[in-house]
């Protein structure tokens, strides 16, 4: 990797995880992802600004190491996820006398996840300042992005914000100031993990917008050392608006769904609307997270098994559903040979969803010139619809 020095004593010390596929065993990384972890040396202390994954520790320790660093006074801790602090007990072996810093509700979760003890803590409040000396660190709590304890440090010395999972990225790649191209990563990012959370981080960015911040170094991803750009594209993606976009996520057994698929999705693009199109045997769940960040409408194509929802799909609408989208309209196109409650199953799978469910198509079997009408109709109405909110 190439510099590591962000500015004068102040390190990147973490480390990249080029082949870690998946995030909670859930979500796909195409790029690997990265722990960042930084090392911040002032006059009279020494901090480190979260650790890294347990995988991952032995580096960090190398990185301290190899800057000969023999003390170290703090441990601030961002963020409970173990993916950041799960190093903390490798690091207090090495340097026992550092003191875990953090606020009040992680200091209760980083006792039940990783059974510290009470008196390696110092608790601090929002916005309360630490000094190093001739560096200071100030807690500003953010909570909601990603766990309700998640804090922000600002060094206002250096103007960095060191933001935890906020503008962070899953990427390990070797130039850490790479800023180009941030935007796919970022937003696929910022779908996957923030985009449930868009209030919190409405709040939170304005809560941020007084301070003079030149750099925001991430606990994963690049370091923007343009803060101004990552900030930009948080407030577009953080806002409620969506596009005469239609994410269109099918699974198909025998043909049937695929066949009312196509057609509707012919009938879309022929009004003008955009369709993101998914095969749900095979597509990556971050592409349909980015898809739902811009659709105005969802529709989920699913043949039936057993009576009710294909697995496939069924999973589909519970992450649509967990992520709460600003989706303003979702409906199903679904077919079925002898059981027909896919329709039901879904409406109960969908219950975080407030915006209308338009009416589905259902064929009984391989769709007939009745559903194909039914399917021209269902795009009408997705016009309408998207016209009435001032997209179509
Ligand atoms: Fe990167 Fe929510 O931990």
């Amino acid at each position: 990797m190439g510099d590591t020095e962000l500015v004068k004593n102040v390190y990147y010390v973490g480390a990249m995880h080029r082949d870690r596929r998946l995030f909670d065993e859930l979500i796909p990384l195409p790029e690997g992802t990265s722990y960042n972890s930084y090392l911040v040396i002032g006059s009279e202390k020494t901090a480190l600004i979260d650790t890294v994954d347990p995988d991952k520790i032995e580096e960090l320790i190398l990185k301290l190491k190899a800057l000969q660093i023999k003390k170290l006074d703090y441990i601030i801790v961002d963020h409970a996820e173990q993916d950041h602090s799960g190093g903390i007990t490798r690091v207090r072996e090495e340097y026992p006398g550092a003191k875990v810093v953090t606020n009040e509700k992680c200091k209760g979760m980083l006792k039940d996840l990783l059974l510290l003890e009470e008196d390696v803590f110092i608790s601090v409040k929002d916005r309360e300042v630490l000094s190093l000396g001739d560096k200071s660190l100030e807690f500003i709590f953010t909570p909601w992005v990603h766990w309700p304890e998640t804090m922000s440090v600002y060094m206002k010395e250096t103007g960095i914000l060191f933001s935890c999972d906020m503008f962070g990225s899953h990427r390990a790649i070797p130039d850490i100031f790479k800023q180009e191209g941030f935007e796919g990563p970022a937003k696929r990012y910022f779908a996957e993990i923030m985009s449930p959370f868009r209030n919190n981080v409405r709040t939170n960015l304005e809560k941020l917008k007084v301070l003079d911040i030149k750099i925001i170094a991430p606990s994963h991803g690049i370091i923007f050392k343009e803060a101004k750009v990552i900030f930009a594209a948080y407030e577009d993606w953080a806002s409620e608006n969506v596009k005469n976009e239609v994410l269109l996520a099918y699974v198909s057994m025998h043909g049937s769904t695929k066949k009312m698929v196509e057609v509707l999705k012919a009938a879309l693009m022929a009004r003008g609307i955009k369709v993101h199109l998914f095969n749900l045997a095979t597509s990556d769940l971050g592409e349909i997270a980015v898809a739902l960040m811009d659709s105005a409408t969802v529709i989920i194509g699913a043949s039936t098994v057993l009576a009710g929802i294909h697995p496939l799909a069924a999973n589909a609408a519970y992450i649509v559903n967990a992520l709460r989208p600003k989706t303003k309209f979702a409906s199903m196109v679904t077919s079925f040979g002898w059981g027909e409650k896919a329709v039901e199953v879904f409406k109960g799978i969908m219950t975080n969803f407030k915006g209308e469910l338009l009416t589905p198509v259902i064929s009984k079997g391989y769709p007939k010139a009745t559903e194909l009408t039914e399917i021209n109709r269902l795009a009408d109405e997705i016009l309408k619809k998207h016209k009435e909110i001032g997209i179509g």
